[in-house]
C-alpha cells in the first residue's frame, strides 16, 4: 500500500515535469518561428503607355504577383491586408507612391497565392516623368490579429524601369 502511494507520486511528479517541459518546448518553438514571408512580381506586359490630355503619364501593366505570408498568420490572426505600390523619384518628390492593386487575405491558407492581373488603380504620374523611369515595387501588409494591435510590414522588390517611348 504504501509503495502503491509512493509509486503513484513519483508517476506523478514525473507527468508533472513533462508536461512542463513541454510547455518550455513549446514557447521557445514559437519563439523560434521566425517569419519569412516572400515576394516577387514579374511586370508581364506593358498594355499601354500614353501621356494623357491633361498631360500626365499613365501606363497599364499585366503583372503576375506572388507571395508567401503565411508565416505572418498565427491562432491570434483575423486577416491581413496586402497592396502593392509602384514607387519612384521625380526631380519634385524624392517620393512618389502609387498603389497597383490591393487585396484581403482571410486565412493562413490563402496567404500563400499568386495573382494575374493588370493593375486595379491607375498608374499615372503627376507630369510626364515615366519615360524610361525606374522604379520599385513594393508589396505592403498589414495583419489584423483578433486581439491586440495591428502590425505592418513590407517587402521591396527593385529594378523595375519603364520603357524609353510611349505605346
Ligand atoms: C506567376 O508566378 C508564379 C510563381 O512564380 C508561377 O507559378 C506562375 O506560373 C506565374 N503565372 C504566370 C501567368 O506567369
Ligand atoms: C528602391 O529601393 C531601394 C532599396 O530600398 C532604394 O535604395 C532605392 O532608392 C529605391 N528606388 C527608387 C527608384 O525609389
Amino acid at each position: 500500500m504504501h509503495s502503491f502511494v509512493y509509486r503513484a507520486n513519483a508517476l506523478l511528479t514525473l507527468g508533472v515535469t513533462v508536461l512542463a517541459l513541454m510547455c518550455a518546448m513549446a514557447s521557445l518553438s514559437d519563439n523560434l518561428n521566425v517569419p519569412s514571408p516572400s515576394a516577387h512580381v514579374h511586370v508581364l506586359n506593358i498594355n499601354w503607355f500614353q501621356r494623357q490630355r491633361d498631360g500626365n503619364d499613365e501606363v497599364s501593366l499585366t503583372l503576375n504577383i506572388s507571395a508567401n505570408l503565411q508565416s505572418m498568420f498565427t491562432w491570434n490572426t483575423k486577416q491581413a491586408f496586402v497592396f502593392l505600390s509602384a514607387e519612384y523619384e521625380t526631380p519634385k518628390n524624392s517620393l512618389n507612391q502609387v498603389s497597383l492593386w490591393d487585396g484581403i487575405i482571410p486565412s493562413q491558407e490563402h496567404a500563400k497565392f499568386w495573382i494575374h492581373a493588370t493593375n486595379k488603380y491607375r498608374f499615372a504620374d503627376q507630369g510626364s516623368n515615366l519615360r524610361g523611369k525606374e522604379f520599385n515595387l513594393t508589396l505592403h501588409w498589414h495583419v489584423m490579429p483578433k486581439t491586440g494591435r495591428m502590425f505592418a510590414d513590407k517587402i521591396v522588390m527593385t529594378g523595375y524601369r519603364l520603357p524609353e517611348e510611349y505605346r
